[in-house]
């Protein structure tokens, strides 16, 4: 293994200030670090996040860590490790000493300065591992648990078994990419979770489980036993429930193929798109431009009224309304009507209004996924789990 000669350079910047304060600096042409004060300690990690690469020196920093501007990811300023999710490899974390003039010294390998990224490393089995942990769900709070378990040190059985037939993958990125194929948005690779000894088994749907036998039945007719059982079974998407709701072309969007799917229905058609919130504005974003045309109906005042408020709405409704957007605030759809073919034709509004639909995707909510539950955990009418 190569020997990396580390950096000893004087960090050009003065750290004094606010607190809080971030700042990029250059070590001498060979990288750049974030440097950051916060509560008396500098600190000085890699300056973009592993995520996405966003700059950290745009971020927030607060309670010993700094949050990613782009999609919120948190790093610890003590060690670099990532401590919220999305992203699962933390950055870089550098020696940083305060000289008594007040500038500041930090030693870097090359190598990270280099990677601006690090993975942790992970435990593997051993044979006389007995315990079993299987983690059902393989969205990010699956993926991100089986990591955190074999960081821990855990070396018995590790099984992560989802009812999808994709590697975990990065769910967010899809409304800002519906064309997007399922290998490009995954979070790691089968090799990665060869190497940590982490066993992914897809289209494994959980079907029941036994607490007394500590046994989890898939609907394929197998059955895993466990020691310690991770439900993560997340949510789907909420449909509607009125006349025509269940014509073809009306979709949702939850996995790369719902939105390959879309992608390929929209180019010059009529798009219809239901629910003002994240979902709807950022996939009207992406259409816009490919569709004919692209309307989005909620039920608030603005979009985003209930996230972000009416103000901030009221400006992104503006930014989307100058790409060619048309937005309809205070209606909700009543109505699905079929053209001669039986496909999708018109979306009808509460107001009476037809809107001419060619594809409708519907951004309404989502319902958690906990039928595997039943039986086993206290479950509302509405499937959460009611605290105790
Ligand atoms: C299009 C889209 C865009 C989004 N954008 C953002 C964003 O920009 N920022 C943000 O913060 N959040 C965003 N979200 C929300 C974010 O994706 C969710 O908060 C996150 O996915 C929740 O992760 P999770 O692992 O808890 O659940 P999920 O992602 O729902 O994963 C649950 C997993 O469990 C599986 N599963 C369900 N039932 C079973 C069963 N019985 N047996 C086996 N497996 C099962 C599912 O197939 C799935 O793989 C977005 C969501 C969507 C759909
Ligand atoms: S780029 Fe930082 S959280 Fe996505």
């Amino acid at each position: 293994m190569p020997v990396v000669p580390l950096r000893d350079q004087q960090c050009p910047c003065e750290v004094g200030g606010a607190p809080g304060r971030l700042r990029v600096c250059d070590l001498a042409g060979e990288g750049k670090v974030l440097v950051v004060k916060h509560d008396g300690k500098v600190s000085a990690l890699g300056t973009k996040c592993s995520h996405y690469g966003a700059p950290l020196e745009k971020g927030v920093v607060a309670n010993g860590r700094v949050r990613c501007p782009w999609h919120g990811a948190c790093f610890s300023l003590a060690t670099g490790d990532i401590e919220d999710f999305p992203g699962l490899d933390g950055v870089p974390c550098y020696q940083a000493v305060v000289e008594a003039d007040g500038g500041v010294r930090v030693r870097a390998r090359r190598a990270d300065l280099q990677a601006n990224k690090c993975s942790q490393q992970l435990a593997g089995r051993k044979e006389d591992g007995q315990d079993v942990i299987l983690v059902l769900g393989g969205g990010g709070a699956g993926a991100s648990c089986v990591e955190a378990v074999r960081k821990s040190g855990f070396t018995g059985r590790l099984v992560l078994a989802t009812r999808e037939k994709h590697l975990p993958y990065d769910r967010p990125k899809l409304s800002k990419a519906l064309d997007m194929d399922a290998e490009k948005l995954r979070l790691r690779t089968p090799e990665f979770y060869k190497a940590a000894d982490i066993e992914v088994l897809t289209e494994h749907e959980a079907e029941s489980i036994s607490a007394e036998e500590k046994k989890v039945r898939f609907t394929n007719g197998t059955e895993i036993g466990y020691t310690a059982l991770v439900v993560a079974t997340g949510s789907r998407p909420r449909t509607l429930d009125c006349p025509g709701s269940d014509l073809a072309n009306i979709c949702v969007l939850r996995s790369p193929d719902d939105g390959n799917a879309i992608a390929g229905l929209i180019p010059g058609q009529n798009v219809v798109i239901v629910g003002t919130s994240f979902i709807g504005m950022e996939a009207a974003s992406y259409c816009v431009g490919k569709a004919s045309s692209v309307t989005v109906v909620g039920p608030g005042d603005v979009p985003f009224a209930r996230s972000l408020g009416t103000e901030i709405g009221a400006m992104l409704q503006g930014l989307h309304e100058e790409k060619g957007v048309v937005v309809k605030n205070g209606l909700n759809v009543t109505e699905f009507k079929a053209g001669e073919d039986g496909k999708l034709a018109q979306v009808v509004l509460s107001d009476g209004t037809e809107l001419p639909a060619d594809v409708c995707l519907l951004g309404v909510g989502a319902i958690p996924c906990t039928e595997v539950l039943k039986g086993v955990v206290d479950l509302d009418e509405r499937g959460y789990c009611r605290g105790r």
